[in-house]
C-alpha cells in the first residue's frame, strides 16, 4: 500500500526541517506515541500504541532517518513489534519545497508492510487506518509549528500545541508562537508545548559536554523562560541518550587554564545554575546516560530529577584537581547528606540510578524496559537495544499535574524551600512574607475560591 499527501505550513523551510528532526515534536505528533528516545543523531527507540481495525497493539521498535538531504528531504523508517498482533514496518519519504520565505510545502509518500495477525486484516481497512494515521501525524505536525491558530481546520481532539525555539521577550508581544529555529546543530534546543518548555542539551557527539558558550546561553534561555508567562514548567534534558558529561574539558586549555580564567569560568557556571535554581517555576531534569560533574550541578539546580534506569552519576572533580563549586557542593550536601557527599567528591566514583534514588540524589527512577527483541526483529540485536525507559513521559505527566496548580503557590514554596534547604544565604523572612501576602491578595486566590464554589477547574494567571 502507498499513501501520498501533502500539507502547506506557514513557516520557513529550515524551521519545518528542524521540527522534523526534533524528538519532542515527533513524539508529540506520532499518533499514540508513548515514548521516543533519541539514541543517535538519526535514530530513536519508540513505543507506539495503535489501533488497526479491531486490533490494538503496543509496538516497540525503532525509528530511523536516512537519505538525509537537509533541509530538503529525508526518509523516515519505523519498525516495530506489536506482540501477538504481529509487526509493522513503515517507510515515509518526506520532501520540503520552499513556496515563499515563510511558507513550505511538505509532501509525503508512505508505504507500510504488516506481518503476523495484522497482515490478515482486510487491505481496505488497513489502507483507511494508515491514511488516517498519516493525516493525523501531518496535521498535528503543522499545528505544532504554526501554533493554535492553525487548529481551525485541523482535527480538534488535542489541546493546542505551541512549539518554538528560543523566543526573545519582544516576540511575546505578537501573541503568536514564534518558531525561531534553533537548528538541529544548535548545542541547546528549546521547544515550548502546552505550557511546558523542553530545553535539550544537544552535543551528542561529546555526550552533551557544556562549552563556556553553552553555560552562558543556557543562563540566557532560563532568564527568558522566567519572564515568559506561557511557560509554567521547564524540563531540562540531553539529546542522544545522555544528560551531560559535565564541562567541556577539551576547551579548558583555552578558557580555564589558570586561576583567573578558572574564576571567570566558575562565575559563568554559577550564573547558569543560579538561573535554573532561581527560576520561579517548577523545573525537572530528565536524565538518561551520563550525568557528571557540571552536568550533575545542572541536574541538582532543578527542582526534580527523574532518571532512566541506565543513568550514571558522578562528580569526577578529583580526576582533574578541581574543587567543586560552593553552590554545587551546597546542593549535593542538602540532597545526600555530608558523608555521602564526601564519598562522592573524595572518590570521584560513578553511581547508578538505584543508588542515586536511595541516596536522595534523584527522586524518580524509571523502570528498565526488557531488551528482548526476539522473532523476526532479531536483527535489531546488532544495534544498541534500548535498555532503559525514557523518563520523559513520566516527567510530562508530572509537569501537566503541576501546570494545573497556582503559579504563586509554586514560586512562593520554591523560594522558601530553596533558601531554607539548598542555599548558603538562608531565608529572607521579609521576602517570604511579601510573597505570602502577594498570593493572598491575588486574583488567582479569588479565582481558586470561585472555582471551588462553581465546581470547576480554576484558571490561574499567576497574578
Ligand atoms: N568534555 C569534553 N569532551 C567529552 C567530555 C567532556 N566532559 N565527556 C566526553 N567527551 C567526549 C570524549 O572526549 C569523546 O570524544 P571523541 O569521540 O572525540 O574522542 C566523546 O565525548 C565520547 O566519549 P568517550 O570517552 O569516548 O565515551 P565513553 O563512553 O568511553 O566515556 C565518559 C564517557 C562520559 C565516562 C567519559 O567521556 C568521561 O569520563 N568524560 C569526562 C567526564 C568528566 O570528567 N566530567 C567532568 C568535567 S569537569
Amino acid at each position: 500500500m502507498e499513501i501520498k499527501g501533502g500539507v502547506t505550513i506557514r513557516a520557513p523551510r529550515q524551521v519545518v526541517w528542524d521540527s522534523l528532526n526534533a524528538v519532542e515534536v515527533l513524539q508529540r505528533c506520532i499518533p499514540g506515541c508513548e515514548s521516543l528516545v533519541q539514541d543517535s543523531d538519526t535514530s530513536f527507540a519508540a513505543t507506539v500504541v495503535t489501533k488497526l481495525g479491531p486490533i490494538k497493539a503496543r509496538f516497540q521498535g525503532r525509528v530511523s532517518l536516512s537519505d538525509i538531504d537537509a533541509p530538503r528531504r529525508y526518509t523516515l523508517q519505523g519498525e516495530g513489534q506489536g506482540g501477538v498482533a504481529g509487526s509493522a514496518k513503515v517507510t515515509i519519504q518526506v520532501a520540503l519545497e520552499e513556496l515563499a520565505a515563510d511558507q513550505t510545502q511538505l509532501t509525503y509518500s508512505a508505504q507500510a508492510q504488516l506481518f503476523g495477525k495484522l497482515a490478515q486484516l482486510g487491505s481496505r481497512l488497513v489502507d483507511a487506518a494508515a491514511k488516517s494515521l498519516s493525516e493525523e501525524f501531518f496535521a498535528k505536525f503543522r499545528q505544532a509549528i504554526e501554533g493554535p491558530d492553525s487548529a481551525q481546520d485541523l482535527p480538534s481532539e488535542d489541546s493546542p500545541t505551541e512549539t518554538r525555539a528560543h523566543r526573545l521577550p519582544d516576540s511575546q508581544q505578537s501573541g503568536r508562537p514564534v518558531v525561531a529555529a534553533t537548528g538541529t546543530e544548535d548545542p541547546i534546543k528549546l521547544f515550548v508545548t502546552d505550557g511546558m518548555a523542553i530545553v535539550t542539551l544537544n552535543r551528542p557527539a561529546v555526550k552533551n559536554a557544556m562549552s563556556l558558550q553553552m553555560w552562558k546561553r543556557l543562563a540566557q534561555i532560563f532568564d527568558d523562560l522566567g519572564k515568559d508567562r506561557q511557560v509554567r514548567v521547564v524540563i531540562l534534558t540531553g539529546a542522544g541518550g545522555n544528560f551531560c558529561a559535565g564541562a567541556d574539558i577539551a576547551e579548558f586549555e583555552s578558557v580555564r587554564d589558570n586561576a583567573q580564567q578558572s574564576r571567570d569560568y566558575e562565575v559563568a557556571v554559577d550564573a547558569c545554575c543560579s538561573a535554573i535554581f532561581q527560576l520561579p517555576k517548577p523545573t525537572i531534569a530528565v536524565i538518561s546516560g551520563y550525568c557528571l560533574g557540571g552536568g550533575a550541578h545542572l541536574a541538582m539546580s532543578c527542582d526534580f530529577r527523574m532518571a532512566a534506569a541506565d543513568a550514571v552519576f558522578g562528580i569526577p572533580a578529583g580526576r582533574l584537581s578541581i574543587v567543586y563549586g560552593v553552590n554545587g557542593t551546597a546542593k549535593l550536601l542538602a540532597l545526600v547528606g555530608v558523608t555521602r557527599a564526601k564519598q562522592i567528591l573524595f572518590s570521584a566514583q560513578r553511581f547508578g540510578a538505584d543508588d542515586a534514588l536511595r541516596w536522595g540524589f534523584i527522586d524518580h527512577r524509571e523502570e528498565a524496559t526488557p531488551s528482548d527483541s526476539a522473532g523476526w526483529l532479531g536483527w535489531f540485536k546488532r544495534r544498541p537495544a534500548p535498555l532503559a525507559q525514557d523518563p520523559m513521559a513520566a516527567a510530562r505527566r508530572f509537569a501537566q499535574q503541576m501546570i494545573q496548580q497556582a503559579p504563586l503557590t509554586q514560586s512562593g514554596a520554591k523560594f522558601m524551600l530553596n533558601s531554607m534547604a539548598l542555599s548558603l544565604a538562608g531565608l529572607d523572612a521579609a521576602e517570604a512574607e511579601r510573597r505570602i501576602r502577594q498570593a493572598s491578595d491575588s486574583q488567582d486566590y479569588r479565582e481558586g475560591r470561585q472555582a471551588f464554589l462553581e465546581k470547576r477547574t480554576p484558571r490561574f494567571q499567576g497574578s
